[in-house]
């Protein structure tokens, strides 16, 4: 079985095409804004001007090789809204172009799957944090349940915010963990998680504010060893109260280093195993699309043409995980 699958709920535009056991073919195109952060309209422009491009390249890569599709995936959702309608709309072409079935993939579920089909893991408590979220979550009867988010904005976000105000370059992570390697000391943050929930907005604050009396590089050690303890021990709660071996780390901030070797240590002396994905397949890329697409079909799921409109707020317990 081969499925193709399209991702652009953001900055990345990405197509590829997958089988059972591997990636045969990824093309990706990024969206930078000018200055500032990302405009919706202006990705959604972006993802639209090299759809012919990145699409035609995968398509081509197919003829050559004699590669038989038997579904379109596509991001259904959460994400942008404009640049979840241009890719839909695309993915419902190609659907008509081949005769195949659509597959509406919600993009938070593909992280996760894309994860287990990388990793091996079975059934992980999941640790998902990117630019746009932040969640603990684990499969409990048929679905992705949500243990803990964040209550205001993303460990991602948390990190650009900070890096932004002391001028280091957009995305901040990888810039502050290279940082974060010649720190001398710890200076205390604020480290805030209520109940299973966590929060990074007050943390990103105070660290800007002590870059002002403080080496830069022991400020960014001490942002990352606070906000990667607070996920750890809610990863690590939700590992006991889901009654899990097994935990993952899935999304852009899980290129991090020292947040792997965390909860590496945490499932070690519990007795459990850590799952790491190879790093191609952390941030936004059309590979998870494809492969949960590929999941999703051999379990019979596919979306009718009338079905298929886009869901920016697509909630990961929505989605009922019959392929479990
Ligand atoms: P989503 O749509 O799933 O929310 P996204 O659009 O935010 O994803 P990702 O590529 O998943 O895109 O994540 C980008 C985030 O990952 C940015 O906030 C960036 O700073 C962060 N990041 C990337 N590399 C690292 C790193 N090495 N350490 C910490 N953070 C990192
Ligand atoms: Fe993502």
């Amino acid at each position: 079985m081969i499925v193709l699958g399209l991702e652009g709920t953001a900055w990345n535009l990405s197509a590829a095409l997958v089988d059972e056991s591997r990636v045969l073919v990824e093309k990706s195109s990024t969206y930078v804004p000018a200055k500032g952060g990302i405009h919706p309209r202006e990705a959604a422009q972006h993802h639209a001007d090299h759809m012919a491009e990145v699409v035609g390249n995968v398509l081509q890569a197919a003829r050559e090789n004699g590669w038989q599709m038997d579904a379109v995936a596509f991001s259904q959702g959460p994400g942008l809204g404009p640049c979840l309608r241009t890719v839909a709309t695309a993915a419902r072409v190609l659907s008509l172009r081949f005769g195949i079935p659509l597959v509406g993939v919600n993009h938070c579920i593909a992280h996760i799957e894309v994860g287990k089909w990388n990793t091996g893991a079975r059934d992980p408590a999941v640790l998902y944090v990117s630019g746009g979220n932040s969640q603990v979550l684990a499969l409990r009867q048929g679905r992705y349940r949500i243990f803990g988010e964040t209550l205001d904005i993303s460990v991602g976000n948390a990190l650009d915010k900070f890096a932004r105000s002391v001028g280091l370059p957009h995305p901040g992570g990888p810039r502050i963990e290279e940082l974060a390697r010649s720190a001398g000391q710890y200076i205390p943050l604020p480290y805030t998680v209520k109940g299973m929930d966590f929060s990074f907005s007050g943390l990103s604050t105070a660290a800007s504010e002590a870059a002002r009396k403080h080496e830069l590089a022991d400020v960014c050690y001490s942002f990352q060893e606070t906000a990667f303890a607070m996920l750890v021990e809610v990863t690590e709660r939700a590992m006991a109260h889901a009654e899990k071996k097994e935990a993952m780390l899935v999304g852009g901030v899980g290129a991090n280093r020292r947040l792997g070797e965390m909860l590496d240590i945490m499932c070690r002396e519990r007795g459990g195993r850590f799952f790491l994905p190879e790093r191609k397949f952390m941030g936004d890329n059309g590979s998870m699309i494809a492969c949960t697409g590929l999941i999703m079909l051999r379990a019979g799921v596919t979306t009718p043409l009338g079905q298929s409109q886009v869901r920016p707020g697509y909630r990961t317990d929505e989605v009922e995980v019959v392929w479990a």
